[in-house]
């Protein structure tokens, strides 16, 4: 009889949030009142993805972690052509990582500066040895002259767009994500959301949340910028990404990509030519969301990573109360110790979208969660954004 009582009450429970009878908090952040009733726009949704895909080698198991005792949760590895490697881990501690000369690298015990507060995910050297950091909060930062003890410093590039952006002017730059740099200078980049990274438990600094109450939201906040470190001015290329994320250059310079993750496809911005300042969809219907996307050491070719599988809850994500279920899900299975299912996707992807060659852990075994893929010296350097160490895979030895 109470059981009855009780799934009734629930039943209505379900009803009235779907109806807007009742206002439901989001976990995170707090004491913030998102307005989940508000009708996501019709086209964007995940509503499709590769349902066929499989994995069917396990070749990102060969992975070997270095610096595993040194360092967590690097999302990105910026690799200087001195085989250096520049490294930020999930505390915001930036180090600059020394081959040892048989495959593995040392870091001193104290970083070089602090990259916080906030969440540095993407990082990149430009031409001067320079180390370009994206960050949540606080936008794209730069250490200047990493290591030289008389002149590094820790700069704020930028943390809004321009008044002269013909999109978003003075709009802030909230969650930098993923980076790329063109040959003079600029430097493009992702924001993916305006739902901020977040300081956790033992004081690191998580972006998963971000996703789902970003996802609950139905407002897609995400951008594509440039960057013009002669001038200083911010341009927003594109407005209206879910999770903008992974961006890379074409050789050419011609085009840029840049994932969305929550919409599970690559938008393709082309810079030169006649399509010059208009964007296409370059690949759909991943088989999952797409993270990091970096040229390949082909020249021509690009690395994609695939962060997880879709969860079959996203095709449900026009239902208010699936919305607000998915924006707890990360906090509930926490809470149960409930874990994603774990899958390890990287695909080297041709200019035209088309997928030529698949990395895989099917059931994640070694490498899952992979953020990032940069190809150096004939080794594939992996990113995570809280394991120990850096996986690196050694491309000489899959072939
Ligand atoms: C800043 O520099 C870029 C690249 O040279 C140029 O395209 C842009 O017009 C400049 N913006 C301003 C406000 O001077």
């Amino acid at each position: 009889m109470l059981a009855k009582a009780f799934f009734v009450g629930f039943i209505a429970l379900l009803a009235a949030v779907e109806f807007g009878q009742v206002t439901v908090r989001l976990p995170f952040p707090p004491g913030v009142e998102y307005d989940y009733m508000a009708e996501p726009p019709a086209e964007g949704l995940p509503l499709k993805w590769d349902k066929g895909f499989k994995v069917e080698n396990d070749v990102l198991t060969k992975a070997k972690f270095v610096l595993a005792d040194e360092i967590v949760g690097v999302e990105t590895v910026a690799v200087a052509p001195d085989g250096k490697l520049g490294l930020v881990d999930r505390f915001g501690k930036i180090f600059i990582a020394t081959p040892d000369g048989r495959g593995g690298y040392s870091i001193p015990k104290e970083p070089l500066a602090y990259s916080s507060p906030g969440r540095t995910l993407g990082v990149k050297f430009d031409a001067d040895g320079d180390l370009y950091m994206a960050n949540s909060p606080l936008g794209l930062l730069q250490l200047v002259a990493p290591g030289d003890a008389e002149n590094q410093k820790l700069v704020l590039a930028t943390g809004r767009i321009s008044d002269e952006s013909p999109l978003l002017p003075g709009y802030p730059v909230e969650f930098a994500n993923a980076l790329d740099i063109a040959s003079d200078g600029t430097v493009y980049l992702s924001s993916s959301t305006d739902v901020l990274a977040y300081k956790t438990e033992d004081s690191s600094w998580d972006v998963l949340d971000s996703v789902f109450v970003t996802i609950a939201k139905g407002a897609p906040a995400g951008m594509l910028l440039a960057y013009h470190p002669s001038n200083g001015s911010t341009i927003a290329l594109m407005d209206k990404l879910w999770f903008g994320n992974g961006v890379a250059l074409s050789p050419a310079e011609d085009y840029v990509l840049v994932a969305d993750s929550i919409q599970m496809r690559i938008h393709r911005y082309w810079l030169q030519g006649p399509k010059a300042g208009s964007s296409e969809v370059f690949m759909d219907n991943l088989p999952g969301p797409p993270d990091g996307i970096s040229l390949a050491g082909d020249g021509v070719n690009f690395w994609v990573t695939i962060y997880s599988e879709p969860s079959a809850l996203m095709s449900l994500t026009h239902i208010r109360l699936v919305r607000v279920l998915t924006a707890w899900a990360p906090r509930l299975m926490r809470l149960l110790g409930v874990q994603m299912p774990r899958r390890g996707v990287v695909l080297k992807v041709s200019p035209q979208g088309q997928v030529l060659q698949v990395l895989g852990d099917a059931t994640g075994k070694v490498m899952y969660g992979v953020t990032s893929a940069v190809e150096a010296d004939g080794k594939l350097f992996l990113g995570t954004i809280r394991r120990k160490g850096v996986p690196v895979l050694d491309l000489k030895a899959i072939q």
